[in-house]
């Protein structure tokens, strides 16, 4: 089945009409389904959706890809569009109460969790969905669950926690999850943040499709703190899957986009938003 994805927020904007945020969101639309793949921080994806005659009303159901705010914020302006009872796909992580040790701001915590509470979201239409294992949306779209991680140079962040109680210890991303498409030319992998690592999620993408061929793999990587060894690394895994395109946006960072660029040449491009791709 073939697939459209619209980025309806990056970091960085593309498109005039389009305005950027830190975040991501990308609607997905392959056959009936129309799904809201995360949803940007609060204020700027679902804007963008309306300013550009894209319909949240179309919306057929959401999922996110982690609990972060800059993925799960703009939940709450959807949900204000969309008025009807809505189902939203995540990893009961997700609802972890998240924080960043920046390192510009010493030993203090900041929180990046989801911002509305789950009532709120709720009272508004979310019908949540709490799933560690992976979920099929359609015969074609996966979502793919827990990733494992398997290879041995991608890792998680030193810098992210989860808070239980009055203790912080480090958010080993369990609800860090992708959104895959099965399409004739092979997988549509469309990542979140990917905190578990692009080269797991993809792996563990064909796995679980048992499709090897990866047609193009889009969306945020978080090589944003990656050494140059891992960005080799992952640059040789994602020569030897046979990768047809890769799309990056989010929380790649100019140094690991910049070497893919180079490597890749035109398979590469930037998912800024309103960038649309069909595969
Ligand atoms: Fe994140
Ligand atoms: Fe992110």
């Amino acid at each position: 089945m073939a697939v459209k994805l619209t980025t309806l927020c990056d970091n960085l904007s593309g498109n005039i009409n389009f305005a950027a945020g830190w975040g991501l969101s990308i609607l997905v639309e392959c056959g009936k389904e129309v799904v809201l793949w995360d949803t940007g921080p609060p204020g700027i994806a679902a804007e963008n959706a309306v300013r550009n005659g894209i319909s949240p009303g179309r919306i057929t159901c959401a999922a996110v890809s982690h609990g972060h705010v800059d993925h799960t914020g703009g939940l709450h302006d959807f949900l204000r569009l969309i008025r009807k009872e809505i189902d939203v796909y995540l990893h009961p992580g997700a609802f972890e109460e998240k924080y960043v040790q920046r390192p510009d701001s010493g030993a203090r915590m900041n929180y990046i969790g989801m911002p509305h509470r789950r009532e709120a979201l709720e009272d508004l239409g979310a019908v949540f969905l709490e799933r560690k294992e992976p979920v099929w949306i359609s015969d074609d779209i996966v979502l793919t669950g827990e990733v494992p991680m398997k290879n041995d140079f991608e890792s998680i962040d030193d810098n992210l926690f989860v808070k239980h109680g009055d203790e912080f210890t480090p958010d080993r991303f369990a609800d860090d999850q992708a959104l895959v498409v099965k399409t004739e030319k092979g997988l549509v992998v469309v990542l979140g943040c990917a905190h578990r690592g692009m080269v797991n999620t993809m792996d563990h993408a064909r796995e679980l499709t048992g499709v090897d061929k990866i047609r193009a793999v889009v969306g945020g990587t978080h090589l944003v703190r990656a050494d140059q060894h891992r960005i080799e690394e992952t640059i040789s895994s994602l020569e030897k899957s046979g990768i047809g395109q890769i799309g990056v946006s989010h929380c790649t960072g100019m140094p690991a986009a910049m070497a893919f660029a180079a490597h890749f040449g035109d398979r590469f491009f930037f998912n800024f938003a309103g960038k649309v791709t069909e595969f």
